[in-house]
């Protein structure tokens, strides 16, 4: 923790020394001392779901003893602290549910997960499952204060829509007529309702569109239609059935939630995470910025839309440039160089993994070569469990394995079999 604070600190105050010197008009926040996060009870959760438009509570185990555990629960609070008072004009309210002094006030809003944060809007709760620093939070509860259904009218509003594509889109030709919209919005409010549902379907990052005609022909859209545009398909999937009823559309994105291709995001990198394949995760790091990262991007986003229909196939993408915090931590879990683009297995339990060797060649792999290694990893045949016994018939030199501690030994790896 001491170093983390260390750092965090001296960054603080170096820009307090840049913003003496700065000229007026970048200026970050800092806080201001105003306490703005209630300490929830029974006595006032009621009122504060009622005045705000959204409320955020935290909920959190109780305050530990330690000291320096304590340091960590300020430090979240302070989070929360710095949101509320970047958001004030926003109509959001803030507040801390303690599990075990306010376990009451938890059961009757349904607060299940300890250190969760959850969202409360109209009649419906949202659980933030992703990285809980401010500028994440700011930009998620911004985005859940929006709107989810946009409408398509021209063509700059389709160009928009068709750059989204790392989002699940959900697109739908109606009428043309307000109230059509309306009763679609309508709907995925409501859903949320309904606690035993799921998860939740209508997450902040789906857009529900409506559309004019001239928009719906270039889409090949037909009256009363609703399309589905996984992340990163060029092709939408047409929803059975016209017309379609809420429970259908719900039922349709729960069953096609997990993508093929997927990008990791600080605002859901827990909910992504915690939805493995069996136990592993096949990972893929690339820089788009990069030049190398995004030609590899390309690539996999070719075996996505080749692999589209296999149910059993996802692949997270991580680009290093999104997680600064999380860089070194990987390339030492990992044992890996993130300047350079990566796919591998990593096993969820232990993080235990496996990378395909890409260090030898000038060239990435081609899309062929890299189904036929997702295929070995689907059937097993790479995993991260027999590290040390995977010289047998299949090239041995193509799959870089990691179970050696970092100083590797050349003599090690040859004479331990043979
Ligand atoms: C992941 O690692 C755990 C613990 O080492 C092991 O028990 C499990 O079998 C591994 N899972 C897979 C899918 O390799």
């Amino acid at each position: 923790m001491q170093p983390i604070w260390l750092s965090l600190l001296s960054a603080f105050c170096l820009r307090l020394v840049f913003l003496c010197r700065a000229e007026e008009g970048l200026e970050f926040p800092n806080f201001d001392g105003k306490d703005r996060v209630l300490d929830i009870s029974e006595r006032n959760y009621k009122k504060a779901l009622k005045r705000y438009d959204l409320l955020c509570l935290f909920y959190h185990e109780p305050v530990p003893a330690n000291k320096g555990l304590q340091k960590r629960f300020q430090m979240t609070e302070l989070v929360l602290e710095l949101t509320a008072q970047v958001l004030e004009n926003r109509d959001i309210g803030f507040g801390m549910v303690d599990s075990q002094k306010d376990a009451k006030v938890a059961r009757k809003l349904g607060l299940e997960e300890v250190g969760s944060l959850y969202v409360f809007k109209d009649d419906r709760v949202i659980e933030f499952d992703g990285e809980l620093s401010s500028d994440t939070l700011v930009e998620f509860l911004l985005d859940v204060l929006e709107d989810p259904v946009e409408m398509i009218n021209n063509a700059m509003e389709l160009r928009a829509f068709e750059r989204m594509e790392e989002d699940i889109r959900l697109i739908g030709y109606f009428k043309g007529e307000d109230s059509y919209c309306l009763c679609l919005m309508r709907f995925i409010h409501s859903f949320n309702k309904t606690p035993q549902l799921h998860p939740p379907p209508a997450n902040h990052n789906e857009i529900l569109a409506c559309c004019m005609f001239q928009v719906a022909k270039h889409l090949s859209l037909k009256m009363n239609e609703v399309n589905f545009y996984e992340p990163f398909m060029e092709e939408p999937a047409i929803l059975p059935g016209r017309p379609l009823s809420e429970m259908d559309i719900v039922e349709f994105v729960n069953q096609h939630r997990r993508a093929t291709l997927r990008k990791l995001r600080a605002e859901n990198m827990f909910e992504t995470w915690e939805d493995d394949m069996d136990g592993i995760h096949i990972v893929a790091f690339a820089e788009e910025e990069d030049p190398d990262g995004y030609e590899f991007l390309e690539i996999l986003k070719d075996v996505a839309r080749d692999n589209t229909n296999n149910p059993e196939l996802s692949i997270v993408w991580i680009d290093p440039d999104d997680f600064p915090l999380l860089t070194t931590y990987w390339e030492k879990t990992f044992k890996l160089d993130l300047f350079r683009p990566q796919i591998g297995v990593v096993n969820v339990t232990d993080a235990d993994s496996v990378w395909l060797d890409m260090s030898n060649d000038e060239d990435l792999p081609t899309a062929e070569e890299l189904e036929d290694w997702i295929e070995d990893v689907l059937s097993g045949r790479v995993n991260t469990e027999d590290d040390d016994e995977s010289a047998d018939d299949q090239e041995p030199d193509s799959y870089a394995t990691e179970d050696s501690s970092e100083g590797q030994d050349p003599d090690e790896e040859d004479d331990s079999e043979d």
